[in-house]
């Protein structure tokens, strides 16, 4: 019997981690602690809510009181960390949000850990899930590995290389048992519509313009993420401490050319005539500081650890579009209110 602390577990990547642990450990205590922000939706989590070794507390990484008062009492086994402020358009509006909740909130995670947990810290992990951005951005050649040089390029890049750099300050400082891995671009279902994937469905659903940043011409490598969550998992049972394991799809598309692909599938599915939904691209002014290309190396987590990805990248959209499909009032419920306003501050003045 272990338990185990997942933050953010009620966001995007959280609430697959939480679903696969809650059914694939019923003799563990899945704790998922969130505050709820505008990503974090409780409805994810409908079907499993009820289980017996499940349990919700609604928390801030900030609130360093309530987070040492819940490691004292549950003295978990396991930390999974995903609580994060995610998405880089928002880094660059608003940069001290990110700040807080992704280095501050990491550090208070990890001096609760180091003062709770007791030395030699026996059967403890501290779990930190961090992105491929922290490595900057690719030419058109190369992979990102695990040794290569922290290069953030936006402050959510930067504020999780400082994240991550933290968490190995305390493993080499105070003992504490660790590992990292750094995954690349998720897509699935309940993905919150600011991000490129599901912002577009849901626009092209409302017939709405599709807003590409620049010529189209970056490079993301997507991941599934179900596969990111079974990786997770993988890595909670048989990774070595102090490790950093990179996660990835070998799945790399340029913006313009998913999203085509996006616009033929919504067309079929919809019963437009082929070329409706493309007809909707509109160009415009870049993001700063675009990132090119990412791109990860994930050798060592299949060498390793037998890890690989399960889906096509063409299946695997197929059933988020299907998803965002079947869960209309999903994304009518997180697409009212604050998103509105966000909406028209990023792409009404671009
Ligand atoms: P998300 O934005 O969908 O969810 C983040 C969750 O954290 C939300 O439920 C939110 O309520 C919660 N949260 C935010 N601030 C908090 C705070 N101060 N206290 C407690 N809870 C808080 O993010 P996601 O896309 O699911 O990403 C999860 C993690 O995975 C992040 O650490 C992110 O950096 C990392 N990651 C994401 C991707 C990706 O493609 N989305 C890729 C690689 C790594
Ligand atoms: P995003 O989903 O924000 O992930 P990240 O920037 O963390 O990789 O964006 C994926 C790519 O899509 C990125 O190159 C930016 C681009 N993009 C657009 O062209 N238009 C959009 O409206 C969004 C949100 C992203």
């Amino acid at each position: 019997m272990k338990k185990v602390l997942i933050t953010g577990g009620a966001g995007f990547i959280g609430s697959h981690v939480v679903r696969l642990m809650v059914k694939k450990y019923p003799d563990f205590q899945i704790f998922n602690l969130d505050s709820l922000t505008y990503a974090g939706n409780l409805a994810n989590l409908a079907d499993i809510e009820n289980q017996p070794n499940y349990h919700f507390i609604k928390a801030d990484i900030l609130d360093m009181e309530v987070i040492n008062g819940l490691f004292e009492k549950h003295d978990f086994d396991v930390v999974l960390h995903l609580a994060a402020e995610s998405h880089v358009d928002r880094s660059i509006t608003n940069p001290l949000d990110f700040i807080y909740t992704n280095v501050v909130g990491t550090v208070n995670l990890l001096n609760a850990a180091r003062k709770f947990w007791q030395r030699p810290f026996e059967g403890k992990l501290f779990f930190h899930i961090s992105t491929d951005e922290v490595y900057g951005s690719l030419g058109q050649e190369g992979l990102f590995t695990e040794t290569t040089a922290y290069d953030p390029r936006s402050p959510y890049s930067a504020s999780k290389a400082s994240s991550d750099h933290f968490v190995r300050a305390y493993h080499h400082t105070y003992g504490l048992p660790i590992v990292i891995s750094n995954c690349s671009n998720n897509y699935g279902p309940n993905q919150f519509p600011e991000k490129l994937i599901p912002l577009f469905i849901n626009n092209i659903i409302h017939m709405k313009p599709l807003p590409v940043y620049g010529k189209g011409e970056n490079v993301r490598d997507w991941l599934y993420v179900e596969d990111h969550a079974r990786a997770i998992d993988l890595i909670m049972q048989k990774g070595k401490n102090g490790e950093t394991y990179n996660i990835g799809g070998h799945n790399e598309w340029k913006n313009i050319d998913l999203i085509r692909l996006m616009c033929k599938i919504m067309d079929k599915k919809l019963g437009r005539e082929p070329g409706i939904s493309e007809s909707l691209i509109t160009y415009v002014k870049d993001r700063a500081g675009h990132d090119l290309r990412y791109a990860i190396d994930a050798s060592k987590l299949q060498s390793e650890l037998g890890w690989k990805p399960s889906l096509q990248f063409e299946e695997g959209l197929e059933k988020t579009v299907d998803w965002y499909l079947n869960n209309n009032d999903w994304l009518e419920h997180v697409t009212s209110g604050q998103y509105q306003n966000y909406y028209r501050e990023q792409y009404e003045k671009r």
